[in-house]
């Protein structure tokens, strides 16, 4: 066994995550999820989430070393999620961090959300190609990213090369999951509800992608047009007395987004010259997601990297991985003034 024992927590959103890893190799994978708190207001309400986040710490915590049969005294290195994110949840993660750092005298690392969801990769896949372009997938972001060194010390490290300049693609799921009377979260649920329709019944928009937008905005998505153009045409349907065909409906929405998304990742591996893509994040669970990069990656000649659904959404074990990626590349440990930053760019991997 190599690499550093490296224990994770995440808390940036309404999962209480809690992973130990030794190098790439995956010991534990805890998560509490307070989603069903939230369900009833069809949205992450922050101070259940951060409350939540402080009742699930140390029984998720416990649960890690009991699966991973590992002492916290062993531990290398603790790597805690220090943005982006919820601010009043961000803060719980950090101040457990930083109590059990400092009360087992290890080193901490404040590291990024999203470089995580990246970084959970080489759990599966081992050591990451690169440049790799990373299509990152997720409730409160979607961006193209151009990894160069996931620990970001090295090389040109992670740069941004485009992102959503509205929506991001998992919100849009959920909005249009909720004007369905669809529960939260919407992706999973308009996702089955998708794989019986037609994703050709209904010509939904396409953002950001005629000629003109693609000057200026090549790597960027917009999906809020889209939400509108589904709560439009609903509604009409509905004043003209007609049903709504709900497997339709989704199987139209979720085409659109996935046509989307995967025509500029593979764009964006054509670009940079990168024969390597990656996704990450909760929308990355997408059957139809997976399916269609599946096909056009081939197509292009580029190879695809995709975590197993498990690992896509918020864990703790992504934390721990990358804390393992930023230990061995000799990152500096961040000083027991860590903060939280809500707004975290992702071209910063570690505080
Ligand atoms: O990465 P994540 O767990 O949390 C954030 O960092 O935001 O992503 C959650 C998002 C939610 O919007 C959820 O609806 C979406 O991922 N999601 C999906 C699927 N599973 C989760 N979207 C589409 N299809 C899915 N199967
Ligand atoms: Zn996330």
């Amino acid at each position: 066994m190599t690499g550093p024992l490296v224990l994770g927590i995440e808390s940036s959103c309404d999962e209480t995550g809690v992973g130990i890893v030794r190098g790439h190799e995956l010991l534990a994978n805890e998560v509490a999820s307070s989603v069903e708190e939230h369900a009833r207001f069809g949205g992450v309400v922050p101070e259940i989430a951060s409350r939540a986040h402080l009742e699930a710490m140390l029984p998720t915590l416990e649960r890690a070393c009991a699966t991973a049969d590992v002492d916290l005294t062993e531990v290398d290195a603790i790597a805690v999620t220090a943005g982006p994110g919820l601010m009043g949840a961000l803060v719980v993660g950090v101040a457990a961090a930083k109590a059990l750092a400092f009360a087992l005298d290890k080193p901490l690392y404040g590291v990024n959300h999203l470089a995580g969801h990246v970084a959970v990769d080489l759990l599966e896949h081992g050591p990451l190609p690169t440049p790799c372009v990373a299509l990152l997938v997720s409730g409160g972001h979607t961006s193209l990213l151009l990894v160069d060194d996931i620990a970001g010390v090295a090389g040109r490290g992670i740069v941004e090369l485009g992102s959503t300049i509205d929506d991001a693609a998992g919100e849009a799921y959920d909005k249009v999951a909720r004007l369905l009377g669809l529960p939260y979260p919407g992706g999973p649920v308009v996702d089955r509800a998708a794989a019986t329709g037609d994703p050709r019944a209904i010509a939904f928009p396409r953002g950001l992608t005629s000629g003109r937008d693609l000057e200026r905005h090549r790597f960027d998505f917009s999906f809020s047009g889209l939400k509108s153009a589904v709560a439009r045409w609903v509604e009409t349907r509905e004043r003209d007395g007609l049903d709504v065909p709900l497997p339709d409906v989704a199987a139209s929405f979720q085409e659109a987004v996935c046509d989307v998304l995967t025509a500029k990742a593979i764009d964006a591996c054509a670009a940079t010259g990168a024969k390597h893509l990656l996704i990450g994040g909760g929308v990355a669970a997408n059957g139809r997601l997976r399916s269609l990069l599946a096909e056009r990656a081939d197509a292009a000649g580029v190879t695809l990297r995709t975590p197993r659904p498990g690992l896509c959404t918020d864990n703790g074990a992504m934390i721990a991985v990358l804390g393992a990626e930023v230990v061995n590349a000799g990152g500096r440990p961040s000083g027991p003034e860590l903060g939280a930053d809500s707004s975290l760019p992702v071209s910063r991997v570690l505080v």
